[in-house]
């Protein structure tokens, strides 16, 4: 891959963002180093509610053009509710990051780690090893709609779902190229066109039309009711899965949820064009219940950057920082593991030992 630098905006945000973020960054930066690739870090303070307290918005009016021009953004979570309200919070935040860059593309892996409880009984690591794609912007998360005759007997409200063709296909084709990629070579679609007898048809016909492009793409397609009961009963048949951003929400945190605690788990927000910066982050949110107590698991923050080297094509590096994480869950130390994975460690001990066996390569 080139060796050009890449530019990655920072931003913490609130709760355990804050604290994990060191530890993602210190990760990244020590992957740099073993694997000689340069990256630039900028950190801002915006995006989380004590900027929101100071200037009574959660982002200055320039947000835009202050970070258009980084590759990647960095973000740990954002979310103070007894400060501010989530809606406030969050839509004057992360989803305009998502709309405004246009990150189409939600990716979600879903892994059972060596080390990690699973709350499915007989399954070992191996057995659950996947890729959620969720289509980011339309779909079923449309603004078109309304009420009527609001407060009276006759109250309607309607919400409309919109696929576009340029949505649909593209998500599709990330999904078909991301299966492409992998040795299995398979990629489920999650439909529901025996209930919703308009758009879903509509998806499973370019599903159809696209697999044309992809002839060696094992594709199989679920209604959403049975392919969540699969994710439990049957994890291990899964390889790539696709769905509209309603059915992709749904699954991107069950499928984590199958492997364990989602302290660990990360997700991308892509514009794979580049035309805009990609976010990287982890699943959970601001913990505020464990906030300040130096608690926080840092896995999924870091394997938000193992991500981020992934999608930059660093692939070497990317997978031996995620080796690094799972040679550290597999040794299993009390002392190293944090709390929510039934240890007695702390938010350092567990970030320290993963820099350093990253380091450890060098
Ligand atoms: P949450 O993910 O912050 O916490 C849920 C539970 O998991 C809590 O008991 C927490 O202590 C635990 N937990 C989460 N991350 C952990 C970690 N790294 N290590 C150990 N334990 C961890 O979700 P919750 O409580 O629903 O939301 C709190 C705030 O975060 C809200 O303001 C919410 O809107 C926001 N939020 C933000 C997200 C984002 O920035 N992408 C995503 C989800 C929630
Ligand atoms: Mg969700």
């Amino acid at each position: 891959m080139s060796s050009k630098t890449l530019r990655v905006a920072v931003i913490p945000g609130d709760g355990i963002g804050t604290e994990v973020m060191p530890w993602g960054v210190k990760c990244l930066q020590a992957t740099a180093k073993v694997f000689n690739i340069s990256i630039e870090f900028e950190h801002f303070d915006f995006a989380s509610c004590e900027y929101y307290q100071k200037h009574g918005d959660m982002m200055p009016a320039n947000w835009k053009e202050q970070l258009i021009g980084f590759d990647a953004i960095y973000f740990g979570a954002v979310g103070m509710p007894n400060l501010v309200p989530d809606d406030v919070s969050l839509w004057g935040s992360l989803l305009k990051f998502r709309r405004e860059f246009d990150q189409y593309v939600n990716l979600r892996p879903c892994r059972l780690m060596p080390g990690v409880k699973c709350p499915l009984a007989g399954k070992k690591p191996g057995d659950i090893d996947f890729w959620i794609v969720r289509e980011n912007t339309e779909g079923e998360y449309s603004s078109i709609g309304g009420k009527m005759f609001e407060g009276t007997d006759r109250e309607v409200v309607i919400q409309e779902t919109v696929m576009s063709r340029v949505g649909v296909d593209r998500i599709l084709r990330y999904a078909f190229e991301l299966a492409k990629s992998r040795p299995r070579k398979r990629l489920t679609s999650a439909t529901k066109s025996n209930g919703i007898s308009i758009t879903m048809p509509y998806w499973d016909g370019r599903v159809s039309e696209m697999h044309k492009n992809y002839p060696e793409i094992n594709l199989d397609k679920y209604h959403i009711d049975i392919l969540t009961a699969h994710f439990v009963g049957r994890p291990e048949i899964f390889d790539v899965i696709v769905g509209s951003n309603l059915f992709g929400d749904i699954l991107s945190d069950l499928g984590p949820a199958c492997t364990g605690t989602i302290a660990i788990a990360p997700s991308a927000n892509i514009n794979p064009e580049g035309k805009f910066p990609s976010l990287f982050e982890p699943v959970h949110g601001s913990a505020p219940d464990i906030v300040g107590k130096n608690l926080a698991n840092p896995i999924g923050m870091i394997w938000a950057g193992q991500m981020l080297l992934q999608h930059f094509g660093h692939t070497e590096a990317a997978d031996a920082l995620l080796k690094a994480i799972e040679r550290i869950l597999e040794r299993s130390e009390a002392s190293v593991l944090t709390p929510d994975m039934g240890g007695m460690g702390t938010t350092q001990a567990l970030g320290e030992a993963i820099e350093r066996e990253i380091l450890s390569l060098a």
